[in-house]
């Protein structure tokens, strides 16, 4: 079964927010909020990959109108890629482990919130249903050589090309 471009994102925006909500539930489990930072860096840096990389800039070309959002959401990238990278060099018993990742989810929440409420559905009726299975598909190709950790020298280009293009 084919997925559009637009049920693939949202399929992994939920999947991060469920991380989320486990590592506010964790209480003082240092290791399992370790663990569960790990995950979300890594749900994160694919998927931003995945949206930097084949969405954004498609959507760019095809619907020139929705330029500005393009451009905000590359910047709210950008926040959550820093972000993510200090976080992947930090010890969960380090002082500011949990406030980094609180910051972190109330960044990504806010984008998540933007990209399903206002700016999917311009995209979904802009491109419509065979545009958006043949990106779903592109990403789906391109997600099987996604950088998983920031450290990667894709993930670190990934960043320059969204604040350089
Ligand atoms: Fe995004
Ligand atoms: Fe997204």
């Amino acid at each position: 079964m084919s997925s559009d471009a637009i049920v693939l994102l949202k399929a992994d925006h939920k999947e991060v927010k469920k991380v989320f909500r486990d590592f506010e539930r964790a209480g003082d489990n240092q290791r399992l909020k370790g663990q569960l930072v790990k995950q979300m860096i890594e749900l994160l840096t694919v998927h931003t990959y995945l949206e930097n990389e084949v969405m954004y800039p498609e959507v760019r070309r095809l619907l020139p109108e929705l330029e500005d959002d393009v451009l905000e959401s590359y910047e709210e990238h950008h926040v959550a890629d820093v972000l993510c990278t200090e976080l992947y060099a930090m010890k969960p018993s380090d002082e500011r482990f949990d406030a980094k990742t609180t910051v972190l989810m109330e960044n990504v929440r806010h984008h998540i919130e933007e990209e399903e409420q206002e700016w999917f559905p311009k995209v979904r009726e802009g491109l419509g249903r065979k545009q958006l299975v043949a990106l779903g598909e592109l990403m789906a190709e391109r997600r099987k050589k996604a950088p998983r950790s920031p450290a990667q020298p894709s993930a670190l280009k990934k960043s320059v090309d969204a604040v350089l293009k």
